[in-house]
């Protein structure tokens, strides 16, 4: 039975322990977040992920899986240590490699001989040579093995991917690291590792560029009478198109695209080619935003100053209760400067925020609200009763930045209604 460590019990970290339990290793988890290592060892996880709860349950209870605060014991025992740290966003998009940096530098002296040192974390072009540096271990391998998880399905991913990337300079270490994926039937790209640090930033790099394409498309949609969500069914049968990642919305969001996109842009700037592509791929995600707020302005007559709106979902996109980067925060930032008071619903989100208010229903986020916008395409939108909501807003105006209600039942019930890309 393979000894595995997974430091960072976060989105990524805590699916990977998980998943990798649930495959038949055995487990520990740490992380410096004391709260969050109770809250785990008591049952009830920090984060909103579908299925993580009972698969960690099921395996703290069996003890194939501890979660410790302990990263030092953690690594002690371990064949492979996989780094799920943060990386946000630092200084000029660059990214902030601080946290994998510490750790390593602090388990390098504490790892078993001949451990394999994994860095799951989406970390720049290079990363796995800075890491053996910080280790400071001739015995140990470190190699690359990017996550391409989503929130929300992150296990149904982590246990199908489509593919599973190995980058590693020594033939060995990726033979063993892949022993750990073979169960799952997925393709394996064996590569060196920076070009597996290359594959991550590409893939979500070109997701992001496909997004805000057909959100530039679904504008220019309105301007010519065309329907974005047939003109996307037309283009994604065609399988070098594809179908998936064509619903145009309030922009892209989430922990990772944003902070990904800038990084590759950055990481391009510093080998000396300007991935200006990439930098009018951000350029529309922000006026994305923008447009969203002009369509409610322009719906109520032109001012918002002192009127409410309502947000009807926060998070950055539906089944995650994740806020980083969200399209309806930036939205909410944007009404606000026009003077605008925002309420906003989200079924996985109770606490205050900044600059707007939080209810907990979303039919009280509009009352005397002039618009309601759809900011997120949580399901139990599609089945809300537009006469109760009419009946308690100022006006009748719906933005629906996700092309989530059907328009004719809005509209029925005397709204105004205005979707993405749509007539
Ligand atoms: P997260 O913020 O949810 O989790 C990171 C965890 O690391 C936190 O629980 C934090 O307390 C812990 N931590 C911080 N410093 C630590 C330390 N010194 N020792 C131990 N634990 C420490 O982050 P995440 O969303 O899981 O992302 C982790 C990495 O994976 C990032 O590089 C991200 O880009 C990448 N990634 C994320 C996703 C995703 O869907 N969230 C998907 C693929 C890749
Ligand atoms: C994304 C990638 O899909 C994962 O493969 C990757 O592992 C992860 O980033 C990461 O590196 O963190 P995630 O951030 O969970 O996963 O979210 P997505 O489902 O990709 O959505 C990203 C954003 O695009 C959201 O704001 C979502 O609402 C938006 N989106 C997505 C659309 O507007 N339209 C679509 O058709 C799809």
């Amino acid at each position: 039975m393979n000894r595995i460590c997974v430091i960072g019990a976060g989105y990524v970290g805590l699916t990977t322990a998980a998943c990798f339990a649930h495959l038949g290793n055995n487990v520990i988890c740490s992380d410096v977040n004391e709260d969050r290592v109770r809250s785990i060892n008591s049952g009830e996880l920090p984060i909103v992920e579908e299925g993580l709860e009972d698969l960690v349950a099921r395996y703290l209870a069996s003890g194939d899986l501890v979660v410790t605060t302990d990263n030092i014991v953690a690594v002690s025992q371990a064949d492979f240590v996989f780094l799920c740290l943060p990386t946000p966003e630092g200084p000029n998009g660059r990214a902030d490699m601080t946290r994998v940096n510490e750790v390593a530098s602090s388990i390098g002296p504490h790892l078993k001989v001949g451990a394999v040192v994994v860095n799951k974390s989406t970390v720049p072009i290079g990363s796995a040579n800075v890491v053996r540096q910080a280790l400071q271990r001739q015995d140990v391998q470190v190699v690359s093995n990017p996550e391409f998880l989503r929130e929300g399905t992150a296990i149904h991913d982590f246990l199908n991917p489509d593919r599973v990337v190995i980058g590693a300079d020594d033939e060995e270490a990726a033979i063993r690291l892949s022993s750990l994926y073979v169960k799952l039937g997925a393709p394996i790209v064996v590569t060196d590792a920076a070009t597996a640090e290359t594959i991550k930033y590409a893939s979500n790099a070109f997701l992001a560029t496909k997004l805000s394409f057909v959100n530039a498309l679904a504008t220019l949609c309105e301007s010519v009478g065309a329907d974005v969500r047939q003109v996307t069914l037309g283009m994604g049968y065609d399988p070098r198109v594809g179908s998936s990642f064509l619903k145009p919305g309030p922009g892209w969001g989430g922990s990772c695209f944003p902070k990904d996109v800038a990084a590759l842009i950055g990481m391009a700037e510093d080998a000396g080619y300007d991935f200006a592509l990439l930098k009018g791929v951000v350029a529309i995600n922000d006026l994305q935003h923008r447009r969203i707020v002009e369509k409610v302005v322009r719906l109520v007559g032109g001012d918002i100053n002192g009127k409410k709106v309502a947000l009807w979902g926060l998070t950055f996109k539906a089944n995650t209760d994740d806020l980083r980067e969200s399209p309806a925060l930036k939205i909410a930032e944007l009404l606000a400067e026009l003077g605008a008071q925002v309420a906003g619903y989200d079924p996985t989100v109770h606490n205050g925020l900044e600059g707007l208010t939080v209810v907990d229903d979303p039919y009280s986020a509009c009352q005397d609200a002039v618009a309601v916008v759809v900011t997120t395409e949580w399901d139990e939108f599609r089945w809300i009763d537009f006469d109760k909501v009419g009946s308690v807003m100022q006006r009748r105006v719906v933005v629906d930045a996700r092309n989530l209600l059907d328009a004719s039942t809005v509209r029925k019930n005397g709204f105004t209604y205005e979707g993405i890309g749509i007539r």
